[in-house]
């Protein structure tokens, strides 16, 4: 257990260390419950540094023996590291340690899943391994040998030699140990072959478990497609003979892109068209990118310190972006990312735990691997792209390769790379890695003498410590479309960047409607009350697929909205608008399902609260039911062409075009179900072919009440499935009706498949139940009840993984004075639990402000 006292690393303290690392050579000798780990380090002095004491990070290991020179020391030892003298010029540190990999419950370090050794050393992870610098401004080369009876055993690098009982590996290129890594185990592999486009044949491996080989080829193409891909686009080769991937079931995240040995959760690589949904297929192609795409923005180039840690993540998710757009659909990629946006880090930046993208202080890092860093940390490199220009953008992108490869990197390096290249100043477009917190917009119209005038106001609503907040650069795209709906303007980047900013369109015959922030050209949110008639006229006619779709959905919320505060009826007009751009089929069928999507209770909820009014739980739920239930009736007679388009007559494979009929035809079966209680779900369940129809037909028969044998029929045919049988547990409580979920959930933490050491089975459960609006937030708190009590029983074994799920109660403030009383105790109470984790005591401590 970590120390309880919070300890608070500012990054304005950072001083580099006083040694450079010229080369590790790590020695394991492993078994599960006694590893020796013995380390030969050679440190020389850090020309740049401060003066410093010599310490290495190292917790839970077992020092056996240490030396210097050849002599043996004495270090002193604590539970954070190790401190000894050292010469004042280079000299060679050994130890040796012993660790338990089979005790490791938090998956960090060296740790077992399933009889295999595998490891996850970011952030900070390799000191649970051995002493050592683990920071990612050390960097070094690696030669790892590993002694052990099990038949396969990689580490990061190049093979040197494979014999009876061990292995040998060399990573030439310097790597912080974050990105160390070494799998064991009895592993099968599906094997590929890549060359390079300098002429580099390279090897490659999908690593997994004897039986799951049917589900790798998918990940191969995809892994093959992403390295085609970064050549082509960013002008990026791999750079080792060999590129390793393999697949384990107890994995706190999706994937780690370790230098040529990336480990995957296997849910992030397995798939099949039998047991996998095209959703799955695509997060799988997306991750597999993600990973990949690692190697150049993380390993070549890594981060000086954690706080620079959205310079490797935000690039590297916009990078996956890019590559699914290009892909498959750019419009209906761009749509996913930004539902995803709001629904993970709009809460997040408006609530207790918003941070800036490039955080200033933490307790504990794990936990800022978060939708801020990531995902705004993406749409601010997407934002610099469309204010640079494409052209310019890789013109800095090259710059940045080659002036910073094998650096430790800032946010400063990063600006200032485009800076040279373009001969802006960015010092206010940088303001977005300062500052937390969603800034809104919103604009005021003028029409007079052919000219067309738009004014914008921006501001940024105060943030925990941050009351005030100065101006942002707002890339705003703009295109204006006449009275007839013809568009009389294209888009145009403006580039807002005071608090008040005007810009005009001259030589205009009539007054234009405007169509803004095209593309979501930047991550704020627009306040404006646009009239219903102009959202109408922009769903009939912009030209923008975002913009069109967003016009539809802001027609949907406020329709909602007034059922919920007024027990309005849905809007007819609204409903007959949609229900023609349905009937389009000349758009594609994915567009079409994302437009039959309707808000999220939780993004009414928030929609709700922005405008003043408290939240109703059970209200936002009934409301979103009858909508559902006057959609499926008002377009009755169009779902039988919908159906019949969306049908899918080749084999099947995951591709944009084929899944986008899926979609469609899901999104129609649930539909369907509304007028017929299940008949055509039931149908369709049976007559499934692939695990993306059996799940949608299984998903309408638990919405409809009627999914009792379809459970128990998709047990029966998946329970030897540990992937399936995630959402088997998941969909019936994220789908189940506000008075039967926190039942369900506390009857399938009893199901003997339940495995609360398993992040993927723990999160299907408790994040299901989270994730179920009215569920969850229940008027009698057994829902906070029930996730507080898991959530502190899992603190105590894997704090990473339970503290991301506290993130469930960030939004307590909003709701009731009665549910807020509910959730603050709940949180009072984790606080109070005697050894709570940091990672944990940090969240808590944040959401209690
Ligand atoms: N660096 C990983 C990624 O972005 C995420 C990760 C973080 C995985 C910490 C494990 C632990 O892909
Ligand atoms: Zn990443």
């Amino acid at each position: 257990m970590k120390d309880a006292a919070p300890r608070t690393i500012y990054l304005q303290d950072y001083a580099p260390f006083g040694w450079q690392v010229q080369s590790a050579h790590l020695t394991f000798r492993l078994a599960p419950e006694a590893t020796r780990v013995v380390s030969r380090l050679h440190f020389a002095p850090n020309p740049g540094a401060p003066a410093q004491d010599f310490f290495l990070h190292g917790e839970e290991l077992t020092l056996i023996r240490a030396s210097i020179d050849g002599e043996e020391i004495t270090p002193e030892v604590t539970p954070e590291g190790l401190r000894c003298e050292v010469p004042s010029g280079p000299f060679l540190f050994e130890a040796e340690v012993e660790i338990a990999p089979a005790k490791n419950t938090a998956l960090e370090g060296l740790y077992m899943s399933n009889g295999m050794y595998c490891t996850q050393c970011e952030a900070e992870g390799f000191r649970k391994i051995t002493y050592y610098p683990d920071r990612p401004d050390v960097m070094a080369p690696f030669e790892v040998r590993i002694e052990s009876d099990l038949p396969v055993l990689l580490s990061n690098g190049d093979k040197v030699e494979i014999g009876e009982g061990f292995a040998e590996w060399h990573d030439p290129w310097p790597k912080p140990s974050y990105l160390f890594a070494l799998v064991a185990g009895e592993l099968v592999n599906h094997a590929g072959q890549f060359t390079t486009r300098g002429g580099r044949d390279v090897e490659l491996n999908v690593w997994v478990r004897p039986g799951d080989e049917h589900k790798c080829p998918f990940a191969m193409e995809s892994l093959k497609t992403s390295m085609r891909w970064d050549e082509d686009v960013y002008g990026r080769e791999y750079d080792l003979d060999i590129f390793n991937i393999v697949a384990v079931d107890d994995f706190n995240m999706g994937a780690m892109e370790n230098k040529g040995l990336n480990i995957f959760n296997s849910s992030a690589v397995l798939a099949s068209p039998d047991t996998s949904t095209d959703a799955d297929f695509e997060r799988i192609e997306a991750i597999i990118a993600h990973e990949y795409f690692h190697n150049w923005t993380g390993n070549r180039i890594t981060c000086r310190d954690w706080f620079q840690l959205c310079l490797k993540e935000g690039l590297t998710v916009f990078r996956d972006q890019s590559f699914t757009a290009d892909l498959r659909s750019a419009p209906v990629k761009r749509i996913s990312d930004v539902l995803m946006l709001r629904a993970r880090q709009f809460p997040e930046d408006q609530g207790p735990l918003a941070h800036p993208v490039r955080p200033e202080s933490f307790q504990e890092i794990n936990n800022f691997y978060t939708a801020t860093v990531y995902e705004k940390g993406a749409e601010v490199i997407g934002m610099l792209k469309r204010l640079v220009g494409d052209e310019d953008y890789f013109k800095a992108l090259d710059l940045y390769f080659e002036r910073h490869d094998g650096d430790a990197a800032t946010i400063e390096d990063w600006l200032a790379v485009f800076e040279d290249a373009t001969g802006r100043d960015l010092s206010q477009f940088k303001r977005w890695y300062s500052q937390a917190g969603t800034p809104r917009l919103r604009y005021e119209e003028s029409f007079a003498d052919g000219t067309y005038t738009l004014t914008f106001h921006q501001h940024t609503p105060p943030t925990p410590g941050q009351e005030e907040k100065a101006p942002q650069v707002i890339p705003v795209a703009v295109g204006l479309l006449g009275p007839n709906g013809d568009e009389v303007v294209e888009t145009r980047v403006l580039e807002v960047t005071e608090a008040e900013q005007s810009f005009s369109f001259e030589g205009l015959s009539a007054q234009p409607v405007p169509s803004v922030l095209r593309g979501f050209s930047a991550p704020v949110v627009l306040e404006n009350d646009i009239p219903r008639e102009t959202r109408l006229f922009l769903l009939a006619h912009d030209t923008d697929p975002f913009n069109r779709w967003e016009a539809s959905r802001s027609l949907a919320r406020e329709s909602l909205m007034a059922s919920v505060t007024e027990g309005a009826e849905p809007d007819g007009a609204w409903l007959d608008a949609l229900g023609q751009v349905l009937s389009e089929t000349g758009l594609e069928p994915a567009f079409r399902a994302l437009m039959l999507g309707v808000p999220a209770q939780a993004e009414l909820a928030r929609a709700l609260h922005e405008k003043g009014v408290t939240p109703d739980p059970e209200a936002i739920w009934t409301a979103s039911e009858r909508l559902a239930q006057t959609m499926a009736a008002r377009w009755e007679g169009m779902l039988p062409a919908l159906a019949e388009e969306a049908k899918v007559e080749a084999d099947y494979v995951p591709d944009a075009e084929q899944s986008g009929k899926r979609a469609l035809g899901s999104a129609v079966l649930a539909l369907q179900t509304r007028l017929d209680g299940g008949a055509a779900a039931l149908a369709a369940f049976d007559g499934a072919t692939n695990m993306t129809q059996q799940l949608a037909a299984l998903s309408c028969l638990v919405r409809a009440g009627r999914d009792k044998q379809a459970l128990e029929a998709f047990h029966a045919q998946w329970k030897n499935d540990k992937l399936v049988m995630n959402k088997w547990f998941g969909l019936q409580i994220a789908l189940a009706g506000p008075d039967v979920a926190v039942e369900r959930t506390e009857a399938l933490v009893k199901h003997p498949q339940f495995d609360a050491s398993n992040p993927n089975r723990f999160r299907a459960v408790l994040g299901a139940l989270a994730g179920n609006h009215a569920g969850f937030h229940r008027a009698d708190g057994h829902g906070y009840r029930l996730l507080a009590d898991h959530l502190i029983d899992l603190d105590s074994r894997n704090p990473q993984t339970a503290a991301r799920m506290a993130v469930a109660f960030q939004t307590w403030t909003r709701y009731d004075e009665g549910r807020q009383a509910l959730m603050k105790a709940e949180l009072e109470r984790i606080a109070a639990k005697p050894g709570l984790s940091r990672d944990m005591s940090e969240m808590v401590s944040r959401m209690l402000g």
